[in-house]
Parts: structure tokens; C-alpha cells; sequence
């Protein structure tokens, strides 16, 4: 993030001296991405970070694609998922390609082990459900409605303090970032973006736990769940500073913007990453002219696969949809309002859905465990009655 951030204690200068009440020295470790360049924090721990007394690999991840690849509209009702497990370790996939990928959690328990993702970015929206993203750069609580975005290689784990928890996880290859065209040229947020830094909730409430032991990590690298244990509690950082953490902000703090006639979803922008876009479709005021339409055109979306997770039961032009929906509308045939919804749309004031898309650039593969939540008739959901 774009922000400097500095929590706990940390020395006068980088990489001078820094020592303990009790005199030793506290051991310094940069993360940060693209080597020494990208951003980056400098946190100071009480104990070496290198500890690590036993490995072993757990399982491999193994995203199987729908072996028929079909070609068509699909509709995947993610409420039909049997809920359990961990948010970290029981993720259904249901899309991914190379550079992103959407899955699906409804964890029943917190995590009794930290939880690292040395692959990709994360972003996790919560559907439902509250608790406090704990990590070692100290909390984020959460609650229905948060986008909490968990850059890779930093430690973290879950507890849940409203159930039943579900959650839309997107799995970014490439850093995930605010839109390029909201900030200015040194970084900051513009006055024209739809939400500034005081959206943006980062760390809090840093409590160093200095205590040796066992601890449990559970790391993901090349689709392969690692487990590490090391000597001392990870969360021991004593202070940290730079740009690089978690951070959150949530929906309904996402300022929609509206017109005499429809916008396009770009402005609905939310993040950025390699290769794909996320957006958020908020409660608003529809267009205002008395001659607007303010259902959707139809859209051919060349060089795009269309995602959209409906995060509520109104969703102003699709019919079937339910809460927990997600859609995909591949590049190669065209989609839009369904039948009598244009019609409909106009004189409306207002619509109060909530969304989630997802735009990637180049195609998704549906998952295999996609195909047994699937309304496989959706994409004739547009003829005629
Ligand atoms: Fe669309």
C-alpha cells in the first residue's frame, strides 16, 4: 500500500543497533516484494524469524478444470457448498487461470496454526460472518462487507466472532494494488477517486508474544501446502515500519458513482492486479435523466471473462440469481439484461444491490468442483418465456 505505516517500537535509523530491555539484539527482517526494490517493511523481532526445526509437505492443491470445457454462460450457486473446515485450507476453487483465481470458504473454526500464502495475493470478501484478521503485524478486525487484502508472505491466521462465515477469496499472481488512474503521481489518492486512504483500515493493536514452543505454519508455495515448525511464536515482532501489510476497507465505503445516463462498470473499479480488475457494484441512485436506461447495454467483453459474485438477492438485470451467485460470461458471446428487465429498469430510482466482478484478460477455467453447483441451464436463462 501506498502509505507509510509504522506500528510498535522501532530504532532511530534502519540497521543500527536495537536492542532489548533485557539486552539482546532484536533480529531485523525486510518483506517485501520484487527483491529490495517494491515495497517493502522493516519489522524487528524478538527472536530470529530463521528458526525452523521440522518441514514436511501436506498436500498438493490440485485445481482440476472441467474436462468438457464448455462453451456458454454458467451460473454457480456457492451456497450449495457444504460449509466446514478452515478459511485457509478448505477454499473450494471454482474459477482460475494463470494470473487469478476466485474460491470459495465457509470456515466453521478458527485456525490453530499461522498461515502464510508465498504464492500470490490475497483478496478475501466477506460475505458473512466477523472476526479479526490477526498477523504478525498486528490486527485487522473484520466484519460483512470487507475487502481484506493480504499481500503475499505475510503471516497471519483467522478468528471468527460472528457465524456463519463465508467468504469470496481472490488469488492474485501479481501484487494487488488501488486502480493506477486514482492516484496521483506521488501515489496518493485523488480527490476524484471513489475512496481515499481514510477508507483504508491498516494494522492495529501489535502484540508481541515472546514464547518458545512449537508452532504450526502452514505455508503455500507452487500449489503445495508446506507445514513448518518453528521454536519461537511468529507473531514476536516488537515494531514495524514501511508500506508493505494487510489492509482492509469495506464495500459501503466504496463511493458509487452515478450518471445522467448508465457508466460503464469501470467505474466501479476497486483493485487492480496483473491481468484483471475487481469492482464493486454498491447501493446508489440510478441514472437521472427521465429518458435514461439504467439496466445495462448489451456487452461483448473482447480479450475479457466476466465474473460477478452477487453478494445480495438484487441484482438489477438477471433473473435466478440468488444471494451467493457468481456468474461467469466468457469473451466470445454476448450478454445483458435478461428479458423485460430493460423495460423494467426504466423510471426506477434506485437499486440497492451489492456485487462483487471480477475481470480478468485472459480466459477462465471452470473448476471441476464448480460443475456440482452449477445451473447448467442459465445460459438459455434469455430466451423468451
Ligand atoms: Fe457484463
Amino acid at each position: 500500500m501506498p502509505i507509510y505505516h509504522q506500528l510498535g517500537d522501532i530504532p532511530r535509523k534502519r540497521h543500527i543497533v536495537f536492542r532489548s530491555p533485557q539486552g539482546g539484539l532484536y533480529a531485523e527482517e525486510l518483506i517485501g516484494n520484487k527483491g529490495f526494490v517494491g515495497p517493502a517493511s522493516l519489522l524487528y523481532h524478538a527472536h530470529q524469524p530463521t528458526h525452523v526445526k521440522q518441514t514436511r509437505r501436506m498436500r498438493d492443491l490440485q485445481w482440476e478444470s472441467d474436462p468438457e470445457r464448455q462453451f456458454r454462460h454458467r451460473h454457480f450457486r456457492t451456497h450449495q457448498l457444504t460449509a466446514g473446515g478452515s478459511l485457509v485450507l478448505d477454499r473450494v476453487p471454482v474459477l482460475f487461470n494463470p494470473d487469478v483465481a476466485m474460491l470459495f470458504a465457509q470456515p466453521t473454526r478458527g485456525d490453530d496454526f499461522f498461515y502464510r500464502n508465498a504464492q500470490g495475493d490475497e483478496i478475501v470478501y466477506v460475505a458473512d460472518g466477523a472476526g479479526v484478521l490477526e498477523t504478525q503485524l498486528g490486527d485487522i478486525a473484520f466484519s460483512q462487507g470487507d475487502y481484506l487484502v493480504i499481500p503475499r508472505g505475510i503471516l497471519h491466521r483467522y478468528t471468527f466472532t460472528a457465524t456463519p462465515v463465508r467468504c469470496l477469496v481472490i488469488e492474485s499472481t501479481g501484487y494487488v494494488r488501488t486502480p493506477r488512474r486514482y492516484r496521483n503521481e506521488h501515489g496518493q489518492l485523488m480527490e476524484t477517486s471513489p475512496y481515499s486512504e481514510r477508507d483504508i483500515r491498516r494494522p492495529t493493536n501489535l502484540r508481541p508474544r515472546v514464547e518458545k514452543g512449537e508452532f504450526r505454519l502452514v505455508v503455500k508455495k507452487e500449489n503445495r501446502l508446506h507445514e513448518l515448525v518453528v521454536e519461537w511464536h511468529p507473531f514476536d515482532v516488537v515494531g514495524w515500519d514501511g508500506y508493505y501489510y494487510p489492509w482492509a476497507i469495506n464495500i459501503h465505503d466504496f463511493e458509487p458513482r452515478v450518471g445522467r445516463f448508465h457508466l460503464p462498470p469501470p467505474v466501479h473499479q476497486t483493485f487492480e492486479g496483473d491481468h484483471f480488475v475487481v469492482c464493486s457494484f454498491c447501493p446508489r441512485p440510478y441514472d437521472f435523466d427521465p429518458s435514461a436506461v439504467p439496466a445495462p447495454y448489451n456487452h461483448s467483453n473482447v480479450m475479457s471473462d466476466e465474473v460477478i459474485y452477487y453478494a445480495s438477492s438484487e441484482f438489477m438485470s438477471r433473473k435466478g440469481i440468488e444471494y451467493g451467485s457468481i456468474t461467469l460470461h466468457p469473451d466470445g458471446v454476448p450478454h445483458g439484461p435478461h428479458p423485460g428487465r430493460t423495460e423494467a429498469s426504466i423510471g426506477a430510482q434506485r437499486t440497492d444491490e451489492l456485487a462483487v466482478m471480477l475481470d480478468t484478460f485472459r480466459p477462465l477455467h471452470v473448476s471441476r468442483q464448480a460443475l456440482e453447483i452449477e445451473d447448467s441451464d442459465y445460459y438459455r436463462s434469455w430466451l423468451d418465456a
